[in-house]
């Protein structure tokens, strides 16, 4: 029963979609689970470029069922984009779990205010995972009870309603009225996804799963408290598409050549370094569903407090070894080689080092405190300075891209199976 999984192994966008299009072929369902539409991979596939944000990217291959097993905003918006752009049967190949928790523009409304109150960053997906933990969440389940549906609805944004009065600009009778359009065709797509799962996975159904955002940006494991509000990594995959756990054959973390993040907190070397502004550039770093940039910069320091991450330029396998910690990755996939392709020298992150001490970490913290007293340790290498993306072979590429893959390979102790040098499906170098 092969089960592969596909993780984000730093902040998101690492290209998580185009290596489950690659392996789609091999599927027979894709399934999807956690995250919502605001997490988005974008992958080119003959000329043409997709944009998926809820949806499983298995959708590309027309012989690939699909699922999605948390959370259910956009749904028929981006189904019929993808349509229109020539997906054949999308209607037909995708179904979505009756446990579900609906996103409502409630959610969508209390979001921006709790950034207001709270001063957190918004989550898009924040208040509908703390309905879903305060047990007052709606399900795709109860949409089909018109009148619980509502009730549950209007009791929701009447408590909203109480803590926020009229800044909550939220019409709940509206909202209802919509549902009442989409009930019918919901109904086409809800299944009791827990016996799906059993199902799919007892009758060796060859399965690939997307995994949404990032291993940085887990609830628990990430870098609290600038996360999302749902579990990314392995966990949360396995909670919320009730997986076999001893039935997944292979977990893949996809890395990105070099590190970037979306999302709060300013990034004080942004756009300021050279380097910083090319690898925006070259990698043209903004994001698919927010169409923000992406921050990369040349940072020669930790930047923690005053709502602030940890933005690093280069890649950072602390951070990286943080995801096998958590992951126990299986293999790589190295994203976006092709980005470093014009660089005189390579630094990659190895460790942090206390200022006043001068000791090493080798861990990423819980204790942003500590990153913050600390400045980041490189191991430099000299870059290839010449063009990857028509590799398609290992050998293919310089002796320098090679000694650097396989230095990352020796860092985390897991092979790196996969090399994008490209956008494209075909810039994709596997190795056996
Ligand atoms: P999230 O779930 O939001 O984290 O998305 P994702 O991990 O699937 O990444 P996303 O599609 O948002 O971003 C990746 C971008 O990089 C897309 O525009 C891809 O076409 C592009 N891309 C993927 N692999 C490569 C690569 O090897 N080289 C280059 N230059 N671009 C790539």
């Amino acid at each position: 029963m092969p089960i592969k999984v596909v993780l984000g192994a730093q902040w998101g966008d690492e290209g998580k979609g185009k290596l489950v299009d690659i392996l789609a072929p091999e599927a027979q369902l894709c399934a999807r689970a956690a995250g919502g539409h605001n997490a988005g991979h974008s992958i080119v596939a003959k000329g043409v470029s997709y944009s998926f944000h809820l949806l499983p990217s298995g959708l590309i291959n027309p012989n690939c069922m699909n699922f999605i097993g948390s959370d259910v905003p956009s749904f028929f918006s981006e189904l019929k984009q993808l349509e229109e752009k020539g997906l054949p049967n999308v209607y037909d190949r995708i179904l979505v779990s009756d446990r579900v928790h609906i996103n409502f523009d409630l959610h969508a409304a209390v979001d921006g205010l709790e950034e207001i109150e709270l001063g957190a960053n918004i989550t898009v997906n924040g208040p509908s995972y703390s309905t879903k933990a305060a047990r007052s969440g709606i399900r795709l389940a109860d949409v089909f009870d018109q009148e619980l549906f509502e009730s549950k609805l209007r009791r929701l944004a009447h408590g909203y309603k109480a803590r926020y009065g009229d800044l909550l600009k939220y019409d709940v009778e509206e909202e209802i009225e919509r549902f009442r359009g989409y009930r019918t065709e919901l109904a086409k797509y809800a299944i009791d996804g827990l016996s799906f799962m059993y199902s799919a996975q007892t009758s060796n159904m060859n399965i690939i799963i997307e995994g949404a955002n990032a291993v940085m940006l887990d609830l628990s494991m990430g870098s609290y408290p600038y996360v999302t509000s749902s579990n990314t990594a392995i966990s949360g995959i396995i909670a919320g598409l009730t997986l076999n756990p001893k039935a997944i054959t292979e977990t893949i973390g996809v890395v990105k050549a070099y590190t970037t993040r979306v999302g709060a907190g300013a990034f004080k070397t942004e756009d300021l370094e050279e380097v910083g502004t090319k690898l925006q550039e070259v990698g043209r770093e903004w994001g698919t569903s927010t169409g923000r940039k992406r921050r990369c910069s040349v940072c020669q320091h930790l930047v923690v407090s005053n709502l602030v991450d940890t933005y690093l330029d280069f890649i950072d396998l602390v951070v990286v070894k943080h995801g096998h910690m958590v992951n126990y990755y299986t293999a790589l996939n190295l994203t976006k080689l092709d980005v470093l392709d014009s660089f005189e020298t390579i630094k990659i992150a190895i460790a942090y080092k206390d200022k006043s001490t001068g000791q090493e970490l080798d861990y990423y913290p819980a204790d942003h405190n500590i990153l913050d007293n600390a400045e980041v340790v490189y191991h430099e290498m000299p870059g290839w300075n010449k063009p990857t993306t028509n590799a398609r072979t290992y050998d293919e590429l310089p002796k320098q891209a090679q000694d650097y893959i396989e230095y990352i390979e020796k860092f985390i102790g897991v092979k790196v199976k996969w090399i994008g040098t490209g956008p494209d499906r075909e810039a994709m170098i596997t190795r056996n």
